[in-house]
């Protein structure tokens, strides 16, 4: 069944190779003659816009639906429609994806030394993570398709949002997930939501390659980010984002880079909103990733991006524990078209700025606050301006991760690593839990010296 191809309504979207630009089938992956990755275009809006539409009428419908009570209208992802490939509504699974908010950041402002700091956090989906945007659209389709079973392989948060939807669109599904390097909220996600999940004695890329056989050779719907319609779904975010700026793009987009497809769906998304009228230039969209997973930013410095050199992936941002990213040609081709940068931070660097987002009271995980870790580089560097606009892009949630924090207050995150010296650095934003006798003087004393 997976080499039947489903018929599908091409008059408004087509799969399109990203290399030798021939139309696929719409339950592709890749090119079946260069094996390049594929994207989904929409070859009526030059003519006339989506649904018909120009900027300015698409602005005030998406902004109407807004007190609607229709589920479509209250998904912040299927509030956007007109610029995702149409999929009957019937088929649709939404949990109410999407409308997360911008947090302004003064304090992570200041200690990166720009004048104002915006954040978009992701994290605030249903399943704790931005893979739901995507995941609603990519699902939606698998059940439009007449697929039972989709599958993913993942560092924990697309493993989450598969599961969630595949649940609640009454599909079978598969995780693939590496034994013992994802955290342990991710997993039990999974677990609660009736995925089938295996943890394979291999890393991330070692899961893929498993998966990429197993869909060749089985009924299974591939939900991994190389999956186009996810994507689309993922666009969304920026939509939502410009709009919560009024239309005004700031002059800086930072996110984190793993797979590298989350760049890519922000990038698309910019590219249309400009082809389409919305905002008349672009934001630098810049990529940033752990040193320890960190193969676009070798590919950029090594090969100017001619090819891709993966590396063998060791990062606590887990989340972003990749070697071998799939997306990274999309990626590349946004940060040169809207002149961004790639930037790769430590795990001490990463452990600082994500104490310091959580000091905000926002919080997120690891992989997320590479964003503010990255920006600091980039002041300093000189490539941001303090008095540019910036937006970090959170990807997930604080609790996604609890144990990395624990660890860190506590003083155990870098316990015997080669780190440990170096981690001193990090006492001073550390507050460990403390333990007392049930002694109303030994409160009070407390919150005296804490005071003084
Ligand atoms: N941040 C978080 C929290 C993630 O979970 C991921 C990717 C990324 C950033 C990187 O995004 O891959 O689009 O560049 N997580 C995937 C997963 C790989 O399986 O959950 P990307």
């Amino acid at each position: 069944m997976a080499n039947e191809a489903i018929k599908a309504d091409t008059s408004v979207s087509q799969l399109r190779c990203i290399g030798c630009g021939r139309v696929a089938l719409p339950d592709r992956f890749r090119c079946e003659h260069c094996r390049d990755l594929l994207e989904i275009v929409f070859p009526g809006w030059a003519e006339q816009g989506p649904a018909g539409l120009n900027a300015e009428d698409l602005k005030q419908l998406w902004a109407g639906r807004q007190s609607s009570f229709d589920p479509a209208d209250r998904s912040g992802v299927w509030r956007f429609r007109e610029i995702l490939p149409e999929i009957t509504k019937q088929k649709v699974i939404t949990i109410k994806e999407g409308n997360t908010p911008v947090y302004e950041l003064p304090r992570c402002a200041r200690s990166a030394g720009v004048e104002e700091l915006f954040a978009k956090h992701q994290g605030m989906n249903r399943s704790g993570s931005f893979k739901d945007t995507g995941m609603t659209v990519a699902a939606s389709f698998a059940r439009l398709a007449g697929y039972r079973w989709v599958a993913c392989a993942s560092t924990g948060n697309t493993s989450a949002s598969m599961a969630a939807y595949a649940a609640r669109g009454g599909l079978h599904s598969l995780v693939l997930i590496p034994e013992g390097k994802i955290s342990w909220s991710k997993l039990s996600q999974s677990l609660d939501y009736g995925a089938i999940t295996c943890q394979l004695k291999t890393d991330f890329d070692g899961c893929v390659r498993v998966l990429n056989e197993v869909v060749q050779r089985m009924p299974v719907y591939l939900l991994n980010s190389v999956n186009p319609y996810r994507v689309e779904g993922q666009k969304t975010v920026a939509f939502e984002l410009l709009e919560q700026l009024g239309w005004e793009p700031p002059e800086h987009i930072i996110v984190p880079g793993g797979n590298l497809a989350n760049s890519s769906a922000i990038g698309k998304a910019m590219r249309e909103m400009k082809q389409l009228g919305f905002i008349s230039r672009l934001p630098k969209i810049s990529v940033i990733q752990a040193e320890g997973a960190n193969p676009l930013v070798r590919s950029i410095r090594e090969n100017g991006g001619e090819k891709l050199i993966p590396v063998h992936a060791e990062t606590m941002a887990t989340a972003i524990r990749i070697g071998n990213p799939a997306s990274w040609k999309k990626a590349l081709r946004v940060i040169r078209e809207s002149e961004g940068t790639v930037e790769q931070v430590s795990e001490i660097e990463i452990a600082i700025a994500k104490a310091e987002i959580g000091a905000e009271g926002i919080g997120c995980e690891p992989a997320s606050a590479v964003t503010l870790a990255g920006l600091k580089k980039l002041v300093t560097q000189g490539f941001v301006k303090p008095h540019e606009s910036v937006v970090l892009i959170l990807t997930g949630h604080a609790l996604k991760d609890a144990d990395f924090t624990l660890k860190f207050h506590r003083g155990d995150l870098f316990a015997g690593t080669p780190l440990e010296s170096e981690s001193e650095i990090l006492k001073g934003q550390q507050r460990a839990p403390l333990v007392l006798e049930p002694n109303v003087d030994a409160v009070i004393d407390l919150l005296r010296s804490a005071e003084g």
